[in-house]
């Protein structure tokens, strides 16, 4: 059996063929980071109308690279929550077409579960129960995740997620969108310690929640001066711009770890999984990877291809197949994020 999974949450355009074995037969991402870059951030419209473009030749390269027909599939799966909405509409509208007209069952997938899943399609083996750590522009977030569906929320951002303050940390650094890999490859050259950032509920023990915001404001006063909040007239040397961008990662870094630790001491839980694009952090992975190797905890990251969104973690629809459920044509994206049990 065979699926065509289909992902349109936010700004990349994916489709992908994976086997009821969970073997990838094609994947096709087409990012829209050029047109998004001179706004320095994705607007939603023109991501929507470029998912409108993209969409079929996406689809037919996935099923091409497969070599299968639309009739050979079983179903097609499509990430219907969360998102923008009118990115999630052109996704599901493609889905949902392709359904009625090949009379396949249509499975919706939840965009964050699917996130954690991509840990599972890597590791090529079963990963639950874990704790799931999902960091991406949009989410910050820790679960208890019991199996594949059924999350538990630990905790999270109260206001920015992290990867949404990569992309505007970088924008006040001047480097270009998307922020994350940007500024972590200018940090390489820097010095974490240069400068001493906030980290919010770094020692609160009974928080397992994030905070960037102010992390974020604290890099802005650092470039303009305290109170300043215009740094249009500065300019800054590489070295400075480097010492930064080193600072604020590991600023970041330091509350991802310590609280991805603090909900493996909470649960009990000896796994963890992460997911979503700040998972293709090279220094986080690195600081995980150290500490859960010390701590004698299984670590799984998806490689960063599979952090950053794709369809290759609609494979989680898979399960949803196997086990005879489907979802009817009525199916509506559901833009804001849904409350997990
Ligand atoms: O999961 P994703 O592709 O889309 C959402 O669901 O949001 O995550 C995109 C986010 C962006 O904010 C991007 O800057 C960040 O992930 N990101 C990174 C890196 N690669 C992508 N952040 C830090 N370091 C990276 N290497
Ligand atoms: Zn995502």
């Amino acid at each position: 059996m065979n699926i065509l999974a289909i992902e349109t949450t936010c700004d990349e355009t994916a489709a992908a063929v994976i086997s009821d074995t969970l073997e990838v037969r094609s994947s096709v991402v087409a990012s829209q980071d050029e047109l998004h870059r001179r706004f320095h951030g994705v607007v939603p419209e023109i991501a929507a109308r470029a998912h409108l473009e993209r969409i079929l030749p996406v689809i037919d390269e996935a099923l091409r690279r497969a070599g299968l027909r639309l009739d050979e599939l079983d179903g097609i799966a499509v990430a219907y929550t969360p998102g923008l909405a009118g990115s999630l509409l052109v996704g599901l509208m493609a889905a949902k077409t392709l359904c009625l007209a090949t009379g396949k069952p249509l499975l919706g997938v939840n965009h964050l579960h699917a996130h954690i899943f991509a840990c599972r399609m890597a590791a090529g083996r079963d990963v639950f129960p874990c704790v799931g750590l999902i960091v991406s522009g949009g989410h910050s977030s820790l679960y208890r995740c019991e199996s594949a569906f059924e999350f538990h929320y630990l905790g999270g951002t109260i206001d920015d997620a992290a990867g949404e303050a990569f992309d505007k940390v970088a924008s006040m650094l001047g480097l270009p969108f998307p922020g994350g890999p940007a500024l972590s490859k200018v940090a390489e050259q820097g010095n974490p310690a240069a400068h001493a950032f906030p980290r919010s509920f770094l020692h609160d023990r009974e928080r397992l929640d994030f905070s960037f915001s102010g992390l974020k404001t604290a890099v802005r006063y650092k470039i303009a001066g305290v109170g300043k909040p215009d740094f249009s007239q500065v300019t800054l040397e590489p070295q400075e711009v480097a010492d930064l961008a080193a600072s604020f990662q590991e600023a970041v870094v330091d509350c991802l770890v310590s609280k991805t630790l603090l909900a493996v001491e909470r649960t009990g839980l000896r796994t963890v999984c992460v997911g979503g694009g700040v998972a293709a952090n090279r220094r986080f992975r690195q600081r995980l990877e150290a500490e859960t190797t010390a701590a004698g905890i299984t670590l799984h990251i998806a490689p960063p291809a599979l952090c950053t969104d794709n369809a290759v973690m609609g494979g989680i629809a898979i399960q949803c197949l196997l086990a005879g459920h489907s979802d009817p044509l009525d199916l509506d994206a559901v833009p804001g994020l849904v409350r997990h049990k």
